[in-house]
């Protein structure tokens, strides 16, 4: 069976797990696939994943049942993308997967560039392929005494960028909001259970994303995104308890000559009244909100600066995709 990505005829083999669109916002570490994909109608090759120090067989590719990321959800990991073949951003998500580990007091003995060589290795492992994803999970490792981290273990997988609808980007999705919290926030952690349980309520509403909403009702990111909202011509966007996205930081980089930004969290009355309401997400790219649960946001449809700021992140990647 062959599906077309990017344009392309590939493959469908039978370990290629994506399924359907419901599963499109499954693009984060939560979600790792145990198996590969494998999209080249040329050979039947399984993809190279690097795991504590060898590069294997995606198929083959294990780490032992006693390790803290299994036992106790110990671990980080990060998720980057590739374009001509090249990692998007890399420097920028290896350094917050360094921060990611330093904030949850996992002490790794790799240095930044020796886990970007790792990463880029990784890749020349596999098939050549414009456009793919990098997962990089550092776990806790075995540990004696089944709680006390040692030995992190460093795994690198590259796989498929599961397809997005259209519609998503000309028509604007909806999302909902979940009344949770993320542990240690600004780490991105093995620990996506808020994630796996309010995703699978957003599918059941026809949502992509859920929102989270603190105790005080503030609305900090989604799931797998930042936030952003437009009232009166001005950006807020939370600055405190979030993950700081990559995407995120391109965007405020795009928008600090268009618009006044705000650092703040909006109270969910204040973001259902918003103008304009976007996500960002490496894996999502920027994706306006015209629903939050049974709200309507400003006119139903992506609004004028959302568009404008689409164009300029549009234009930013193709000025990252001419200068390979
Ligand atoms: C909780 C959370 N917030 C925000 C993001 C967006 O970050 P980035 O733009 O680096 O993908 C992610 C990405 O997975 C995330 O998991």
């Amino acid at each position: 069976m062959y599906i077309f990505i990017n344009g392309k005829k590939a493959l469908f083999k039978n370990q290629f797990k994506y399924s359907d669109s419901k599963d499109l916002d499954s693009n984060n570490c939560e979600h790792q696939m145990t198996r590969s994909v494998n999209i080249y109608d040329s050979e039947e090759k399984v993809n190279t994943y690097y795991v504590d120090g060898k590069f294997v067989a995606a198929d083959k590719a294990v780490i032992p049942v006693d390790d803290l990321a299994v036992l106790r959800g110990v671990g980080v990991c990060d998720l980057m993308r590739t374009y001509k073949g090249k990692p998007y951003f890399l420097r920028e998500h290896v350094d917050r997967l360094n921060q990611s580990a330093s904030k949850i007091d996992l002490n790794i003995k790799w240095r930044c560039n020796e886990i970007e060589q790792i990463i880029l290795q990784t890749l020349e492992h596999n098939q050549p392929i414009d456009e793919a994803n990098i997962r990089v999970v550092i776990t806790g490792g075995s540990s004696p005494d089944f709680m006390t981290p040692q030995h992190p273990r460093l795994i690198v997988m590259i796989t498929q960028i599961p397809p997005i609808p259209a519609f998503w980007y000309e028509k604007g999705v909806k999302v909902i909001t979940v009344k949770a919290q993320r542990n240690i926030p600004e780490a991105k952690s093995l620990s996506y259970i808020p994630a796996t349980i309010a995703l699978k309520t957003a599918k059941s509403q026809n949502a992509i994303e859920a929102l989270y909403v603190d105790a005080q009702g503030f609305v900090t990111e989604g799931t797998t995104s930042n936030l952003f909202a437009f009232i009166n011509g001005e950006l807020f966007t939370a600055d405190k308890n979030v993950l700081k996205g990559i995407t995120r930081k391109v965007i405020l980089s795009l928008t600090e000559k268009m618009f006044k930004v705000n650092f703040k969290a909006l109270h969910i009355d204040e973001l259902v009244k918003a103008d304009e309401v976007f996500i960002t997400g490496t894996n999502k790219g920027l994706v306006p909100v015209v629903q939050i649960d049974e709200t309507i946001i400003g006119d139903g449809t992506p609004g004028k600066n959302t568009k404008s700021i689409i164009k300029e992140l549009d234009a930013h990647t193709l000025g990252f995709k001419q200068d390979l």
